[in-house]
């Protein structure tokens, strides 16, 4: 639970002991109810003037602990986008069910929203406003008291390294890195929570990149949150993630800690194999590879 938190903003579904640790790797052992929960998801999409099916997303399963950073990793246009917004109720499901501490996303949709924050910089903030202003909107946007919310928004702020000072300019003029800081900020002002973080470095100078790293970390280590980030960055997935899921044309093709997946891949490997070396073996492409549909639209045609 949160320090600054006097009193819980949304019904914790599973209330966590003051201190405990939240750092869990694994799945959610028998018994305990999984932050996040998809069976089977499944997702079509139709494109073109052929109207030809697309699955984006299929029958991918996971389980995710409360505490955990699950990253999912895959080449572009691998389905990791469409499976973000699945969770956070954007797009409805073909198929399968998702869960967010046992509440239903198509069922308890509003319950849902109220657990889960995409944190997605471009779509979230209103540039001209600042952080503040934005902080302000949110907790209206989520029922909760302004001048606490305020309040709390300083005190996460400041634990996580960003003064007041910075607090009243508007967001445009901040660096890219500290706008996606503000941006998770705003999704801790709720808890628990499950923060779905969609390539929440990409584009980011080395720097911001490392610095909006260890602020993940420390988020992960100060606050009750679980985290689900997206990512094409090995190196980003093997430093914050717990467990790691790849994904490949809309299939999830393995599963585990960094160490469980290279291990998978050892034997096939002279010297200690890469987490690049996992996603070549299991997906047959490397990271930097770009899914096209729109090559096998124009190779039908000819
Ligand atoms: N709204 C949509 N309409 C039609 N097709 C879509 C839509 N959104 C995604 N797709 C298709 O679904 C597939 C998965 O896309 P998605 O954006 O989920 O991939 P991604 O892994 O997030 O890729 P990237 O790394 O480029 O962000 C792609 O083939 C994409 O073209
Ligand atoms: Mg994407």
């Amino acid at each position: 639970m949160i320090e600054v938190m006097d009193e819980p903003k949304t019904t914790a579904v599973m209330p966590t002991p003051a201190r405990e640790p939240l750092r869990r790797v694994g799945p959610p052992p028998a018994g305990e109810q999984p932050a996040l929960l998809i069976e089977r998801a499944t997702k079509k999409f139709v494109v073109g003037r052929k109207k030809k099916s697309v699955i984006a997303v299929n029958e991918v399963t996971m389980s995710i602990r409360r505490g955990e950073i699950y990253g999912i990793l895959g080449a572009n246009g691998s389905g990791k986008s469409t499976l973000i917004r699945l969770v956070s109720t954007l797009l409805t499901l073909d198929g399968g069910r998702v869960e967010v501490f046992g509440n239903d996303v198509e069922r308890d949709e509003m319950k849902v929203k109220q657990l889960i924050n995409r944190v997605s910089v471009d779509a979230a903030f209103f540039k001209k406003l600042s952080p503040h202003e934005n902080l302000a909107y949110a907790a209206r946007l989520y029922g909760l008291d302004a001048r606490k919310a305020r309040a709390e928004a300083i005190t996460i702020l400041a634990r996580l390294g960003i003064g007041e000072k910075r607090l009243s300019r508007p967001l445009e003029q901040m660096s890219r890195g500290m706008q996606q800081k503000v941006a998770i900020a705003r999704a801790l002002l709720t808890s628990p929570t499950v923060l779905l973080l969609d390539e929440p470095t990409t584009g980011l100078d080395p720097r911001s990149k490392l610095d909006v790293q260890t602020f993940i970390e420390e988020v992960r280590d100060s606050h009750d949150a679980t985290i689900v980030l997206t990512t094409h960055d090995l190196d980003e997935a093997e430093r914050l993630c717990d467990r790691i899921a790849l994904i490949n044309d809309g299939r999830m093709v393995a599963e585990g800690t960094p160490a469980e997946l290279m291990a998978m891949v050892a034997r096939d490997y002279a010297k200690a194999p890469t987490l690049e070396s996992v996603f070549m073996t299991f997906t047959g492409k490397s990271l930097d590879d770009d899914h096209d549909d729109d090559k096998n639209e124009d190779d039908e045609e000819q």
